[in-house]
């Protein structure tokens, strides 16, 4: 640590749902399914990094567009002396952003289930923050847990859920979470949050489907992922990815298709796959501005204000608890 960096570190000792039950469950069911949290390991966060640099994948560079033009207007909302909460935090880069625009920050909360990647990220930030206190918090944030003492007492609370990550909960479980992070930043807490716009199919289905086929090796990692990790024998070259957008759901839709009819072996069992089977891996929903201010009220949250680009693709929201 350099000299003046202020940093703490709360391990509230997260269990974390092991990989081997997730996809032995989920490929006991029908249809068979991977839950997308076991995208990142570090193969597929080096992959996923990638993806935020395709030239078809704008909502990273879109959303980070859209912070740095609009951080004085955002920092006049948080206002002086805010403390700061990151669900997700991941490598705290996008807070640098608003660290720089904002007036005294009392506190900044990145909270994290991935233990030592949080350790590495919120030291590196308070390095180069000397002024803001940094306090990690080691956590699963989809649960209640408790926030420790905070410096800046008094302050208001602000959530941050950039990247349209509440875009991967189904509508229901994205206002259950919300719901939680009100729960967690109290009854004068506010949110900062990145939500990706309704637009055309091509758009949307590109940003999935890139040309360079990074997207494609990021969801077939998951299968390598069981491959390395629970001894399976999966022949990935009979498996593709697929996405595509359904405007009646409103969500890119994320899939492995098996090619054709096999059968494999994990963790010692046996599993069966008929071709064109499909393993769901992930939704990503997309929202107009009153679609998700909608969404955002059933946990509670009034919309502020509403920054976007011109072209429209990406929307960042601050709300305040009513
Ligand atoms: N949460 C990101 C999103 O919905 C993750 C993502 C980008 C993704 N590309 C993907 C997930 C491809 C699965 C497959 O945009």
């Amino acid at each position: 640590m350099k000299n003046g960096a202020r940093f703490a570190f709360h391990d509230l000792a997260p269990g974390e749902e092991s990989f081997r039950d997730a996809v032995l469950a989920g490929l006991e069911r029908a249809p068979k399914r991977i839950p997308c949290k076991f995208f990142y390991d570090a193969r597929g966060s080096a992959l996923f990094e990638e993806i935020c640099r395709l030239p078809e994948y704008y909502p990273t560079r879109t959303e980070v567009v859209i912070l740095e033009e609009n951080s004085s207007d955002i920092a006049a909302q948080m206002g002086p002396h805010c403390r700061v909460i990151e669900f997700g935090s991941g490598a705290s880069q996008k807070i640098r952003i608003l660290l720089q625009a904002l007036e005294r920050p009392a506190a900044y909360v990145p909270v994290d289930i991935s233990r030592e990647h949080l350790r590495d990220a919120a030291i590196g930030l308070a390095e180069d923050f000397p002024s803001v206190p940094v306090v990690a918090v080691c956590a699963d944030y989809t649960r209640p847990f408790p926030l420790p003492p905070l410096p800046g007492a008094g302050g208001k609370r602000v959530g941050f859920f950039p990247g349209s990550t509440i875009g991967n909960f189904e509508p229901d479980a994205a206002v259950a979470f919300l719901a939680n992070y009100a729960h967690i930043l109290g009854p004068k807490g506010e949110m900062l949050i990145g939500v990706d716009l309704k637009k055309e199919t091509d758009i949307l289905e590109a940003a999935y489907n890139d040309r360079a086929g990074v997207t494609a090796a990021f969801n077939l990692n998951l299968l390598e992922r069981v491959n390395r990790e629970l001894d399976g024998d999966l022949d990935i070259d009979r498996f593709e990815h697929l996405a595509f957008y359904s405007s009646a759901e409103g969500r890119v839709e994320i899939y492995i298709r098996s090619l054709a009819h096999q059968t494999a072996q994990i963790a010692g069992r046996r599993f069966r796959f008929a071709k064109d089977e499909l393993v769901h891996t992930e939704y990503s929903y997309k929202y107009s501005v009153d679609e998700f201010r909608v969404l955002a009220a059933r946990a509670g949250f009034r919309p502020v204000d509403t920054w976007t680009d011109p072209g429209e693709l990406f929307s960042v929201h601050y709300f305040r608890l009513r």
